[in-house]
């Protein structure tokens, strides 16, 4: 503290180490989750084509960290409240533009074209006026993993490019046909596509990853899946939001994979983290306890891997290559992955403060009831197999 007594010159001192430290406050900014991100050189104006869910919460919540201007173009159905800070423009891609007419940007960042209609016409009205359109597609765009495929893999097609009903056989072929609409508009030159795998990491509105420690934090015998060496592959929502806007900055163009290297991650780091994570945060009565079962028994029981056990999938067939997706490319790039340990912590933090129905029902995993069927009739079996 200053004082009339204290010497001139650390008074001279202080307010001198007041002034940098505010001056490093200006540099830098402050996501939603506190950490620090520095501020970028050159602040943007970028349009989001999407709203304040999940993806664009952290997409949006980075760049006004790293000090970018923010306008989101949404309907206004999910997550109104959130981030009020950020202009809206409320309007359905599907229907009239006008809101979009005669304003400029200097990126668009498209996180909710799902056929290529939709990403033409947005194009189309803003390449005159925005300098790069960055479009959100996915690794659902190639057609199996049976090998692993690069960004230069061929990508899946629909008989009848028409189409427009989205469902699990034209969510990928779709996203691919949009790719090739953004970049036929703005040119190889001025597009930069995105293809994340399983994006993960609190507010994923799909409680996919979600599932893993929020069951663990229930307590008790858990089914884990396969092997605890099996691979698995994600991206936190909020390294590939960081990954989009960086690219933005430096202009990049090109066609990215983006999820965590292949064999970075498994099963078994899953599962544990999320036993660590329960057992610091939720302290359940009875302590979190997973119980590996074989592949083949879960076949064999009917359990999905996936849609009942989320994030896994068994190395075979089709999938064989899945969690082998790789992504040189984005890391020289300077793509980041944090540890997984991060992402469960903080997915159950969040999972916590979420609503009582949206803890009590998640929309991912296997129902309560089976998986105990399925735990009781692999103790049958050990137990036969003893006797
Ligand atoms: N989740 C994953 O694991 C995963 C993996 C790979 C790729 N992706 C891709 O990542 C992107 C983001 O995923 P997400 O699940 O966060 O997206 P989403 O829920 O489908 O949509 C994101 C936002 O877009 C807005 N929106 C949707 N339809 C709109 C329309 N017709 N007009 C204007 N705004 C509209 C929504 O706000 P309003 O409802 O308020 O309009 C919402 O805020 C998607 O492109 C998805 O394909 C996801």
């Amino acid at each position: 503290m200053t004082s009339a007594r204290t010497p001139l010159r650390r008074r001279r001192f202080l307010a001198g180490s007041a002034a940098l430290a505010a001056l490093a406050l200006s540099r830098t900014g402050t996501s939603e989750a506190g950490a620090r991100i520095p501020r970028a050189q050159r602040p943007l104006r970028l349009l989001v084509l999407g709203g304040p869910r999940f993806l664009g919460v952290h997409t949006a919540e980075y760049a006004l960290a790293r000090g970018h201007s923010l306008t989101f173009f949404n309907r206004g159905r999910t997550n109104a409240e959130r981030l009020p800070q950020v202009e809206r423009i409320l309007g359905d891609r599907n229907g009239p533009l006008d809101g979009l007419a005669g304003r400029e940007w200097d990126a668009v960042l498209d996180h909710s074209g799902y056929v290529p209609r939709q990403v033409r016409r947005a194009a189309e009205l803003l390449a005159p006026r925005v300098r790069r359109y960055l479009f959100v597609s996915s690794v659902s765009v190639y057609p199996d993993f049976t090998v692993p495929r690069d960004e230069d893999s061929p990508v899946g097609r629909l008989e009848d490019e028409t189409v427009e009903q989205v469902d699990g056989a034209t969510y990928g072929p779709l996203k691919a046909l949009c790719e090739r609409a953004a970049q036929a508009v703005f040119g190889a030159e001025r597009s930069t596509i995105i293809r994340p795998g399983l994006i993960v990491g609190p507010e994923d509105n799909t409680d996919r990853f979600t599932w893993w420690p929020a069951r663990a934090a229930r307590g008790g015998d858990f089914i884990a899946p396969g092997s605890p060496a099996d691979r698995i592959q994600c991206i936190d929502a909020r390294d590939l939001a960081a990954f989009m806007v960086r690219a933005l900055e430096r202009d990049i163009s090109g066609t990215y994979n983006v999820v965590s290297p292949p064999g970075r991650f498994t099963m078994g780091e899953l599962v544990n983290e999320s036993v660590r994570a329960a057992r610091q945060r939720a302290r359940p009565a009875e302590p979190p306890m997973p119980v590996w079962l074989p592949a083949e028994f879960l076949a064999a029981q009917g359990v999905q891997p996936w849609s009942d056990l989320p994030v896994w999938l068994p190395a075979t067939g089709d999938s064989t290559a899945f969690a082998a997706t790789p992504v040189q490319r984005a890391l020289a790039q300077g793509l980041a992955i944090r540890p997984l340990a991060d992402t469960v912590r903080d997915t159950l933090r969040w999972h916590q403060g979420r609503p009582l129905a949206e803890r009590e029902k998640l929309k991912a995993g296997i129902d309560a009831a089976r998986e105990q069927a399925v735990l009781t009739a692999w103790r049958r079996r050990g137990a036969i197999a003893e006797g």
